[in-house]
């Protein structure tokens, strides 16, 4: 067939996008794949809500069986967000040799590891390139383009809702509720938004991004975390009239075997090539021992950028279904195998 069915799990700002990207592009997708891709039935909570998306309601269930027990389902993409169901979602779906997408950065800086096992053992592709910097093909250039050099250091604004609400308050002197009210109306914030202001959205990130870049596994709990809730637009306007700007900056550093990685607000020089990120960009600056210094910047939330990255790893999911290596870790970017623990 040549015709790839996807179920999808969540129609909220990222679900929504998918299903955009997929039908505005599905011309595009077809000639890099020789496959359509169907997204063929979708899972959300509540089946009356009205949906920004021209979807059939019959498409709609609000049980995670209808997709997981649809045997004609080839992949699965998993934009609900949170720890359950999204994880035993998982699981028997990749028992069932579904191939798995995933947005989610609470999941996989927490489980990662497990269910990329789960996936070896039914030779299937976990891919998550979207749970890191939305738009930023981020997770890739670390494990594809950087597999020859050794990364020494990783330094993130890896937030969008936190960076658009500090520029927010810094350019238009907005107060912090209000931004933040702004923000999860644009989409960027998580269902719960403590956890981009509290820092622990950018602590999953920078866990995910030190797993990868450093090849060894990065335990949540070790991230050392502060959030901008105490920080106020006084501060922020104060810290600018300094010649400094206040971003929410992650910082991984590997020096001999021995890691480091924390989350903190920063004050950052105005000349700082990470003070001009404004609102929901994100950027990543990368150090390699060989290659030197690399910065990766753009949108790092929202519909249409995060689809990007979910529907770019489905393409490469398809690619490998066409070559019959799912599961091989050849064309699969990021199947970290979690080599060695970090030393003190
Ligand atoms: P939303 O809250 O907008 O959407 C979540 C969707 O999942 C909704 O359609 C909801 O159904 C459905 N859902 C949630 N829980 C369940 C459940 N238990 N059973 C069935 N359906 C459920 O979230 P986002 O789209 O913003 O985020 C999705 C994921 O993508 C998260 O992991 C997030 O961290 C990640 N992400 C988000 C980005 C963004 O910019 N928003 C960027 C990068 C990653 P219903 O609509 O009926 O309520
Ligand atoms: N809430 C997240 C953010 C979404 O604001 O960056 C993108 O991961």
């Amino acid at each position: 067939s040549d015709v790839v069915r996807v179920g999808l799990m969540g129609l909220g700002t990222v679900g929504c996008g998918v299903v955009r990207l997929v039908e505005e592009h599905q011309d595009d997708l077809y000639n890099q794949t020789g496959q359509r891709i169907e997204i063929r039935k979708v899972l959300v909570q509540d089946l009356d809500k009205k949906r920004p998306v021209p979807l059939e309601k019959s498409m709609l269930t609000d049980d995670p069986r209808a997709i997981l027990e649809d045997e004609e389902i080839d992949v699965i993409v998993e934009v609900m967000g949170g720890i359950e169901p999204a994880r035993e979602c998982i699981r028997q779906a990749l028992e069932k040799g579904k191939h798995v997408v995933t947005a989610n950065k609470d999941l996989m800086a927490l489980h990662g590891a497990e269910l990329l096992s789960v996936a070896e053992r039914h030779g299937c592709d976990v891919f998550y390139e979207a749970s890191v910097a939305g738009g930023i093909p981020i997770l890739r250039a670390l494990v594809e383009g950087f597999s020859s050099d050794r990364i020494t250091q990783m330094i993130g604004i890896v937030n969008g809702t936190t960076n658009y609400i500090l520029t927010e308050m810094d350019r238009r002197g907005a107060g912090f509720e209000d931004a933040l009210t702004q923000a999860q109306a644009l989409g960027y914030a998580e269902s719960d938004p403590t956890s981009d202001v509290d820092g622990l959205d950018a602590a999953r990130k920078m866990a995910i991004l030190a797993t990868l870049g450093f090849h060894m596994e990065m335990p949540l709990e070790d991230v050392e975390v502060q959030g901008i809730a105490d920080i106020t637009t006084e501060d922020v306007q104060f810290a600018e009239q300094l010649g400094y700007r206040m971003k929410l900056v992650g910082i991984a550093r590997s020096d001999d075997g021995k890691v480091e990685v924390s989350v903190q607000p920063a004050l950052l020089p105005q000349n700082h090539p990470l003070s001009s990120v404004d609102g929901v960009y994100n950027a990543v600056y990368v150090h390699g021992e060989a290659v030197g210094e690399t910065m990766f910047y753009g949108p790092g939330a929202g519909d249409m950028p995060t689809a990007t990255a979910v529907v770019s790893d489905l393409v490469t999911v398809v690619k490998n279904m066409r070559l019959g290596i799912n599961g091989s870790g050849i064309v699969a970017p990021y199947r970290e195998k979690v080599l060695k623990t970090p030393r003190e």
